[in-house]
C-alpha cells in the first residue's frame, strides 16, 4: 500500500516540500506519496488524530504550527524541546514523535560538504541573527551548538532580548547595529519576501563589509534586497533555498532510514524555484 507523508501548514499551497520529497521517493523506488495538508490552528489536533487513524507516516510542520503542535505530540526530542519548535513528525506505530531538523539545515547551508565542525570552528565566527521568531530559535540553537558567538537583533527589541537571554547569547539593540562587524549575518525575518516587503531589507546596506558571509532564509524571491545589497558590497551570499533543502534531506532520512538522494532533491527544488 502506498505510504502517505505530507506537510501540515497554513497556507500550504506554495510549499516546495512536496516537490523535494516526492522526487526523493521516486528516485529510491519507495511507494510513497507526499501531500499538502492545509489546516488552521484550531483544526490541528483533529488532523493529528486522522494522522494516527490513517497511518500517515511522517509530517513536515510549517507556519503557523511549529510551536503549537508540541502539546499534541506523544513524544518530543530534547532538541525540539529546547528550540521550542517541531518541524518534523514521525508516526511510530501510532505514537507521534516530534523533532527539529531546521537547526541542522542552517548548519549545512552555511557549511556544505560536511566537515561542519572544522569549518565553523576555524571561522570561530561571530554571527548576527536578524529576527527573533520561530525560525530564529532553531538557528540560534544550531549556531550556539557549534560554538559561534551569536548576537540577536530584532525590530521588536524586547523579543530579541528575551531570546538572547533564554539561549544565553548576546542581544544587540537596533541603535548599535553599526557597532558590530559580524563574520556572518543571517536574515530570519520575512522582510524581503514576496507579498510581505519585497522591496525592503532588514539591514542597512552601508554596514555590509566585504569579508562577510550573508545568508537569507527567504527563498521567494531567491535574490532578496538583503542579499542583493550584500552581493553589491562584495560579501559571500547564501540563498534561502539551501536551508529548506538541507532540513528536508535530514527529515527524509529520519522517515525512511535511507540515504537521501541529495542531488535529485536539489535539482527538483531548483527547477521549481
Ligand atoms: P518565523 O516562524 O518564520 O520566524 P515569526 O515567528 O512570525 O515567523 O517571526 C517573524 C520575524 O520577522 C520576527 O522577528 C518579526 O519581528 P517582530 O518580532 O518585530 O514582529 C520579523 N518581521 C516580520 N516583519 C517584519 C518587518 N516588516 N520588519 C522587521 N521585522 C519583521
Amino acid at each position: 500500500m502506498t505510504q502517505i507523508y505530507g506537510i501540515v501548514a497554513h497556507p500550504v499551497a506554495h510549499s516546495l516540500s512536496p516537490i523535494i520529497h516526492n522526487a526523493a521517493f521516486e528516485a529510491l523506488n519507495i511507494d510513497a506519496k507526499y501531500e499538502k495538508f492545509d489546516f488552521e490552528s484550531e483544526d490541528l489536533f483533529e488532523f493529528l488524530k486522522k494522522v494516527k487513524k490513517e497511518n500517515i507516516l511522517g509530517l513536515s510542520v510549517s507556519i503557523p504550527h511549529k510551536e503549537t503542535i508540541i502539546q499534541y505530540l506523544d513524544e518530543v526530542s530534547d532538541t525540539a524541546k529546547i528550540i521550542g519548535a517541531v518541524n518534523t513528525v514521525i508516526n511510530r506505530n501510532g505514537k507521534l514523535y516530534g523533532t527539529n531538523t531546521d537547526y541542522i539545515g542552517v548548519l549545512h547551508a552555511l557549511c556544505p560538504n560536511s566537515a561542519l565542525n572544522s569549518q565553523l570552528s576555524v571561522l570561530k565566527s561571530s554571527v548576527l541573527i536578524l529576527g527573533a521568531g520561530g525560525s530564529a530559535r532553531a538557528i540560534v540553537y544550531g549556531l550556539k551548538l557549534k560554538g559561534l558567538k551569536v548576537f540577536i537583533a530584532n525590530r521588536t527589541e524586547e523579543k530579541a532580548k528575551d531570546l538572547a537571554e533564554e539561549f544565553d547569547v548576546n542581544f544587540l539593540c537596533n541603535a548599535d547595529l553599526d557597532k558590530l562587524i559580524p563574520d556572518i549575518i543571517i536574515n530570519t525575518t520575512s522582510v524581503g519576501m514576496f507579498g510581505v516587503a519585497v522591496e525592503k531589507s532588514p539591514y542597512p546596506k552601508e554596514l555590509f563589509k566585504k569579508h562577510q558571509i550573508v545568508m537569507d532564509i527567504v527563498y521567494r524571491p531567491l535574490m532578496t534586497k538583503f542579499l542583493t545589497d550584500a552581493k553589491n558590497a562584495g560579501c559571500q551570499i547564501i540563498t534561502g533555498e539551501k536551508m529548506l533543502l538541507y532540513q528536508a534531506v535530514e527529515q527524509f532520512e529520519l522517515w525512511t532510514n535511507q540515504k537521501a538522494p541529495f542531488e535529485i532533491m536539489k535539482k527538483a527544488l531548483i527547477v521549481n524555484l
